[in-house]
């Protein structure tokens, strides 16, 4: 057997554990893996940012959940944008961007199974923020479809500083709503307010968040977009406007322990106010992502579209970024930078 010369190695990031209730990061390990030659038709991809998302957390239970689970050792599946930087496909050269399933990993090797971006209006990294599947293209999905959101709405988005949700608050701002986002910390709720330009924000680790919902939708809520579920989901039940909507996006403050999530128990709250409730996953919308990439592109274009970064450098700190994630170190989109 003849061995590779002069090629990279690939450092990975794999599952050494399922988490027991929160992600930490010893429930990771890392790899060095020695690349072989390249093959026929196969491209050789230089990775330059994981997307750290919170979906990732509820793939690496035991027992599989809203995301096909990740073996003992398996490489932890993420969204990444790279380069290529060796080619023997025809349809991929050296020098072009790309985006897709990447993997927690340095090098990506292999029949690509990723699609080519371009790179040359926007930086790459805005294929994994406000352009990116799991956050843009969702938030964009959630407010617009999903909850149906319209001028003159008053919508309250949780988890609203984070990645998925500071697009959605933006969108809801753009189609002319009274948007209201919920965040931790103080700092977070003046980054809604003076930078996203909302008409209020709640801190739900100080704030009275009933008080304040009462305070600040007077005439209740006629969208709430969950990213967080849990208690809030049941806070915002109770001011639901007649005919509100509610879009589950996900349910972040349940990921820890998925086989006793907390449901609603004000559910009935539907029925006295005319009210709807649905969830989606963005891929339900495949047929339409076209108007969702170019809506998208068109507001960061003229400026009305921003997404704040929160940058770890290094495939090491992949670990530490996805913990962060759950602890909200996050203002915006959470990458690891390689
Ligand atoms: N339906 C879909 O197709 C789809 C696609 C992608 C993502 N999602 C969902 O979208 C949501 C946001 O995901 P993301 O990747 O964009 O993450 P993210 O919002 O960038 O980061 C997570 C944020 O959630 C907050 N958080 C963490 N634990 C919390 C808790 N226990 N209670 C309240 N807030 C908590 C933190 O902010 P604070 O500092 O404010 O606590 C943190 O910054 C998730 O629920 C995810 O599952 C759904």
């Amino acid at each position: 057997m003849s061995t590779a010369t002069n090629r990279p190695i690939n450092r990975r990031v794999v599952l050494a554990r399922h988490p027991d209730g929160m992600v930490k990061e010893s429930d990771f390990r890392i790899e060095d893996e020695e690349l072989g030659e390249l093959g026929k038709g196969e491209v050789l991809v230089k990775q330059e940012a994981i997307s750290v998302d919170a979906f990732i957390r509820t793939a690496l239970n035991e027992v599989e959940g809203l995301h096909t689970a990740t073996p003992i050792g398996g490489i932890i599946g993420t969204l990444g944008v790279g380069r290529v930087i060796e080619s023997n496909n025809d349809d991929f050269a050296v020098g072009d961007a790309v985006s897709g399933g990447l993997g927690a990993q340095t090098y990506v090797q292999g029949s690509p199974t990723y699609m080519k971006i371009d790179d040359s209006k926007v930086p790459a990294t805005a294929y994994l923020g406000a352009l990116g599947l799991t956050t843009g293209v969702t938030a964009y999905f959630g407010i617009l479809n999903c909850a149906a959101a319209k001028a003159g709405d008053t919508v309250v988005v949780s988890g609203a500083a984070g990645a998925v949700g500071s697009i959605a608050v933006q969108v809801a701002k753009i189609k002319g709503c009274k948007v209201i986002g919920i965040a931790g910390g103080q700092k977070k709720c003046d980054f809604l307010v003076n930078e996203l330009g909302l008409d209020g924000a709640i801190d739900y680790k100080n704030d009275d968040v009933d008080a304040k919902i009462k305070e600040l939708c007077p005439g209740g809520v006629d969208v709430f977009f969950d990213n967080v579920g849990g208690e809030l989901l049941d806070i915002i039940l109770d001011n639901l406007a007649m005919k509100g909507r509610i879009a589950i996006c996900g349910a972040i403050s349940q990921y820890g322990d998925q086989q006793n999530i907390r449901g609603p128990s004000l559910y009935l709250r539907l029925a006295e106010r005319w009210g709807t409730m649905g969830g989606f996953v963005v891929s339900y919308y495949a047929d339409q992502f076209e108007k969702a990439y170019a809506d998208l592109g068109q507001w960061m274009e003229e400026g009305k579209l921003v997404m704040p970064e929160t940058i770890e450098e290094g495939i090491d700190n992949f670990p530490k970024a996805l913990v962060g994630l759950f602890n909200g170190a996050n203002t915006g989109k959470m990458l690891v930078k390689l």
